[in-house]
């Protein structure tokens, strides 16, 4: 079935928050002698690509996969890491980049296993914020745009893995 999009979020204000983001993360990394980038895989790509050719300074990246939905649409709590990073951030500041924070287990675990780790600072960016649905708190430091509780794709977030290729954000009218 073919899915009626509508867009929420178009490129140019998908853009502007992403200046600002940056523009944040800039100011408070200032003077920090390297800064390490983590994007959660799949949804952060678009957001993680788009985000650190904005900073400054001297910025390393590494990714990690955490799949926390079963078989049903939310998370489950129940958080796997399938990929872990590929070098220790012991020492290292770390940034954490997601597309969206919705009930924020996955973040509330990744948060707690990284900091196992002894990083030197440990702060999360995530592009899209879905504060009516959180469950679990979680200390988001930068955030792109708050929206409603709405289902959305695009930017990353995919519905049954497709859609993360759009460079917009758009609401499913038909899910
Ligand atoms: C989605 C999204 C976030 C997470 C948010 O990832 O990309 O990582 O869910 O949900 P939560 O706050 O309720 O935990 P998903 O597990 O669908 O994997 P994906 O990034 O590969 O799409
Ligand atoms: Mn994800
Ligand atoms: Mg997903």
């Amino acid at each position: 079935m073919k899915h009626e999009l509508k867009v929420m979020i178009t490129e140019a204000e998908i853009n502007q928050a992403l200046d600002k983001m940056a523009e944040k993360i800039n100011r408070d990394y200032q003077g920090v002698d390297s800064l390490l980038v983590v994007g959660l895989l799949k949804g952060s790509v678009l957001v993680m690509s788009d985000l650190v050719r904005r900073l400054d300074g001297n910025v390393h990246l590494d990714f990690m996969t955490a799949s926390s939905y079963g078989a049903g649409t939310e998370s489950s709590g129940d958080v796997k890491i399938v990929m872990d990073l590929a070098r220790s951030i012991n020492g290292r500041h770390v940034l954490i980049v997601e597309d969206i924070i919705d009930t924020g287990r996955t973040l509330s675990k990744v948060c707690a296993l990284l900091k196992t780790r002894n990083p030197a600072s440990l702060e999360v960016a995530s592009f899209l914020d879905k504060p009516s649905r959180r469950v679990v708190d979680v200390p988001v430091k930068y955030v792109g745009v708050e929206i409603p509780d709405e289902f959305v794709v695009g930017y990353g977030l995919d519905y049954d893995e497709a859609y993360r290729q759009l460079p917009y954000i758009a609401t499913v009218l038909n899910p």
